[in-house]
């Protein structure tokens, strides 16, 4: 036998072996609240990417969008002494569970791939505690969108999504007056935080959003300016159909593609549902920023729980590189509507909306207008959100004043910090 032939028999051998023994196996319960359209066929990558790798997945969906419910039935799961191998979590969610003494970190996996070398370190902080990786983040979603169906602001003669609120507040009323429903929305409480944090940023700018719903500074929540931000949530109460009270997200988005309404106000994993129903951008709708010239970050990521048993440590480990390796951001993202976390995936395969989300944010970052998501859980803990959600929709909910509904909100945030 030659060098060359020997060569060859040993890539053939290393062929046939290499498989099994890059065949990772393992098992992970998997918690996550992803079970809309989009969402699903986002998950659906992860597990098929997991069991392509060797590995067991058992799905354990909890439905609800903005993930309130999973978040219950994750804390009932821990109490039990039952936690999931890997839950879907986030912001200071998870530096809460980790002071808990719940997590395991995969600082091993992190180091071995240099996450610290491709993730923006805004994202890396808050995947760390005490300065290891507890998380591994999938996504970058955008909170500040508005999408829209051309076809239905054509009938008005409008072509283009409005860049200021009183521009809006001016198209949504020549809707109304030709009879179509401005604004599809989901009277949940978490869709009403959403669309209150993006108002808000677009009345007060970057600054004023992050003294009011990130540092919680009392004379930012009381100020001239988040009046103003109520009042504007009024507005928008009168641009909704009969029909908001407790809507899902996603049915929302549906009437954007049905011609039912002509705006949303939403975070972009409305586009995985655009997307999944086969719909373009730019041609089938519109996405645009929502005013305020900054970026409302919101990402995804997976945390890992103290389980027992080889196989789940095993796992924990496979599915935390393989949500970091570049080939499953893309595809991942692809579907979901976001944008990778890591720096390094090329953009090439996604649509303008995405490509716009990267250099926004990119510019944010740079023009430090880059803020976390209040009603996704990136900025406070579930307690200061849940009071300012509980204002939010009771004011959206009733007639009070925005004076009124400044103050409660002043002191509810009082009450808790
Ligand atoms: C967000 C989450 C997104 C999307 C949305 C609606 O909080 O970050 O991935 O799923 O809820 O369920």
């Amino acid at each position: 036998m030659n060098k060359f032939s020997l060569l060859m028999s040993a890539a053939a051998i290393s062929t046939i072996v290499l498989p099994t023994a890059t065949f990772a196996d393992g098992t992970v319960e998997v918690l996550h609240w992803w079970t809309s359209g989009g969402e699903a066929k986002a998950v659906g990558e992860l597990k098929s990417s997991f069991e392509a790798q060797g590995g067991t997945w058992i799905d354990s969906p909890i439905a609800g969008g903005g993930g309130d419910a999973a978040m219950t039935a994750l804390r009932a799961r821990v109490v039990a002494g039952n936690p999931p191998t890997a839950v879907q979590l986030k912001g200071p969610g998870i530096q809460e569970w980790a002071i808990e003494g719940s997590l395991n970190d995969v600082d091993d996996v992190a180091k071995a791939e240099n996450w610290d070398a491709v993730l923006p370190p805004v994202l890396a902080a808050i995947m760390k505690y005490e300065g290891k990786y507890v998380a591994a983040p999938v996504n970058i979603h955008r909170v500040d969108w508005i999408w829209a169906n051309p076809e239905v602001l054509a009938k008005v003669g409008v072509t283009e999504v409005p860049t200021n609120w009183d521009e809006f507040n001016a198209v949504a009323d020549k809707l109304l007056a030709a009879g179509i429903t401005p604004l599809a929305h989901g009277g949940q409480p978490w869709q009403d935080a959403t669309v209150f944090e993006v108002v808000a940023l677009g009345i007060g700018g970057a600054d004023f959003y992050r003294d009011a719903l990130v540092n919680l500074d009392q004379a930012a929540l009381a100020s001239d300016t988040m009046v103003k931000t109520f009042d504007q949530l009024r507005k928008l109460r009168g641009y909704v159909d009969q029909g908001f009270s407790g809507r899902d997200w996603n049915l929302a988005t549906a009437m954007i593609m049905n011609g039912q309404a002509a705006f949303q106000i939403m975070g972009d994993w409305a586009k995985g549902e655009f997307l999944a129903a086969g719909k373009a951008p730019g041609k089938d709708f519109l996405c645009a920023p929502a005013p305020g010239g900054a970026f409302v970050l919101n990402s995804d990521s997976f945390t890992f729980f103290k389980v027992e048993g080889e196989d789940q440590l095993k796992g924990q480990q496979v599915l935390a590189s393989l949500i970091m390796s570049p080939g499953f951001q893309e595809t991942f993202n692809l579907a979901k509507g976001s944008i990778p976390a890591r720096t390094d995936v090329a953009l090439d395969k996604f649509d303008s909306c995405a490509v716009k989300s990267h250099e926004d944010l990119t510019a944010a970052i740079a023009a430090n207008s880059l803020v976390p998501s209040m009603a996704h859980e990136m900025a406070v803990s579930r307690t200061v959100r849940g009071e300012i959600m509980d204002v939010v929709t009771n004011f959206f909910n009733s007639n009070m004043s925005s004076a009124d509904g400044v103050q409660a909100l002043a002191s509810a945030v009082k009450r808790v910090q």
